[in-house]
């Protein structure tokens, strides 16, 4: 490919909107832009010191520019992709596709270098690391702005990615972004202050107050045509975290609205994945793993990022040694009960209705489900209070009987 032919461009500017920082990356080929993004990224990554581990906060730089040589508009059979780097190495790498109506972000990397010592100070390695995720959860339509100045954060590895302020569009036919936009979910809940009063002091939205029970949303992922894990449940969030507000630690209890998230994930021989974004700011992903020596399978893992506009930072918890919702291959797992998953200290799920089956799906069908002991307890309820009404009358019919017998006794010694 003619790197000469491919002119990469970058206007930087600082958006005086409270600490807000946008950084404008423009790919061309020739000279029309093919990909155009103004955004605002941080960084939380974590690195090994010599003696222990640390998480630093890193924000992508006004400094930031495209890099020509891995950039692609996608004319020359690469992917489509725009990569920004900044510093001694660092990258933040945005995978693009298209299906006619629609593009969407399909993969997102970052690699840094742990040998930039002004980032990662004492890092016992030197390493440079990449990191990527394929469930990044930014789309639009074609020939519209993806707009989404709410906060989103993406897990990328151990790493997380939080975009704010973005506006950018790829596969352009116009010279600048397009006026029509594409507004993400996590703008369109109104969850979050408008862009001019995005600043740190920013009035905070109230959360909804007592909720009732979640509603059951069905999610499902595919693998090529078919679906190869389905889940249908109700999900309740328990989060304790810093809120900006009340300066205080806060416990909140949010229920997951089916219809404000979008679901992906992965399906492998023995560990699935489903991945749940909620309003573009919360994302749980479920691990699930499959013993092939006993053809069992659970619950293995769970993550939340989570970063809601009253969060003073963003809400990051996982655990990857569950042993939740256990059953067998070919076996859905059900519970109709109210369960509560505790991940951690200050995160739990409460699950509602809840059936899933992460592998072995076929034809878009949960399997036979094995019910989870509490299910089981309330069905033996009915069963052991008949079976104690049964043994009652038995009693009395036998105390009738014998009382018969003795006052027939009785009258006979008369
Ligand atoms: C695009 O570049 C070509 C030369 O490379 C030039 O002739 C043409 O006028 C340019 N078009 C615009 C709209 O600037
Ligand atoms: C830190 O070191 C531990 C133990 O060697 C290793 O398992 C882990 O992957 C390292 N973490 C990072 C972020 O490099
Ligand atoms: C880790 O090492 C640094 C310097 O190498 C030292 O200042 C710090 O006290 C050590 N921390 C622990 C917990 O040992
Ligand atoms: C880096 O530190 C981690 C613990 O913080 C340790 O487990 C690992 O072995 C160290 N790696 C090297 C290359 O020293
Ligand atoms: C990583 O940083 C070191 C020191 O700054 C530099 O020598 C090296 O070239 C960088 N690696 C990459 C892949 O850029
Ligand atoms: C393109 O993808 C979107 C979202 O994945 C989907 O809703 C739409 O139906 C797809 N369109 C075509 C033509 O495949
Ligand atoms: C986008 O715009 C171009 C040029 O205006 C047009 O050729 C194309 O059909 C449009 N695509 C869609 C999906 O509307
Ligand atoms: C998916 O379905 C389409 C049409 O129904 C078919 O042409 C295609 O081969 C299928 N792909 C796979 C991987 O089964
Ligand atoms: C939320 O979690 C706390 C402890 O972390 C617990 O006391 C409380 O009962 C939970 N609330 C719900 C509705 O699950
Ligand atoms: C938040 O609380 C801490 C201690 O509880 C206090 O030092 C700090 O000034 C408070 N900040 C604000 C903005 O109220
Ligand atoms: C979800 O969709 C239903 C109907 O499609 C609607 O009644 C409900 O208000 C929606 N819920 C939210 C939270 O938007
Ligand atoms: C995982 O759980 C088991 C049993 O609950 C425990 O023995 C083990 O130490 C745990 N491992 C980690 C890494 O927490």
């Amino acid at each position: 490919m003619n790197k000469s032919n491919l002119m990469a461009q970058l206007i930087a500017c600082s958006l005086i909107l409270g600490l807000v920082r946008a950084v404008t990356l423009e790919l061309k080929v020739g000279n029309s832009t093919c990909i155009k993004a103004i955004l605002s990224a941080s960084f939380s990554i974590t690195y090994n010191t010599t003696n222990t581990s640390t998480t630093v906060q890193v924000d992508l730089p006004d400094s930031t520019t495209v890099d020509a040589g891995s950039s692609s508009c996608g004319n020359d059979g690469r992917p489509v992709l725009l990569v920004g780097v900044f510093g001694p190495g660092h990258t933040l790498g945005l995978f693009f596709s298209n299906n006619g109506s629609m593009y969407s972000v399909d993969m997102l990397s970052l690699q840094y270098n742990l040998s930039d010592r002004s980032l990662f100070p004492f890092a016992n390695s030197s390493d440079v690391v990449t990191v990527i995720t394929e469930s990044v959860g930014m789309w639009a339509w074609l020939n519209t702005t993806y707009r989404c100045v709410s906060p989103v954060s993406v897990p990328v590895g151990g790493a997380i990615v939080t975009f704010s302020e973005v506006r950018m569009e790829a596969y352009m036919t116009q010279e600048d972004l397009s006026p029509v936009e594409s507004v993400c979910t996590a703008d369109q809940a109104g969850t979050t202050a408008a862009p001019t009063t995005a600043s740190p002091t920013a009035t905070p939205v109230p959360t909804p107050g007592p909720q009732g029970l979640p509603e059951r949303g069905n999610y499902s992922v595919t693998k090529g045509n078919d679906t190869c894990l389905m889940a249908r449940m109700g999900l309740q969030l328990n989060i304790t975290y810093t809120s900006q507000s009340q300066n205080n630690t806060v416990q909140k209890v949010v229920n997951i609205h089916p219809n404000l998230t979008v679901s992906s994930g992965t399906c492998g021989p023995s560990i699935s994945t489903l991945v749940l974004d909620h309003e573009g700011n919360t994302n749980i992903s479920f691990t699930f793993t499959l013993n092939t020596q006993s053809n069992k399978y659970h619950l293995s893992g769970l993550m939340l990022v989570a970063y809601w506009p009253d969060m003073r930072e963003p809400v990051s918890v996982s655990n990857s040694n569950l042993t939740y919702l256990a059953s067998s291959l070919g076996r859905s797992y059900s519970c109709n009960s109210e369960q509560r998953l505790i991940i951690a200290e200050a995160f739990s799920i409460n699950t509602f209705r809840l059936q899933v089956q992460p592998f072995a799906v076929t034809s878009n069908q949960f399997a036979t489900a094995e019910e989870c002991q509490m299910d089981q307890d309330q069905m033996l309820i009915p069963i052991v209070v008949g079976a104690a009404l049964s043994g009652l009358v038995l009693v009395v019919l036998i105390a009738y009987l014998i009382g018969r017998k003795r006052s027939n006794a009785g009258y006979q010694t008369i």
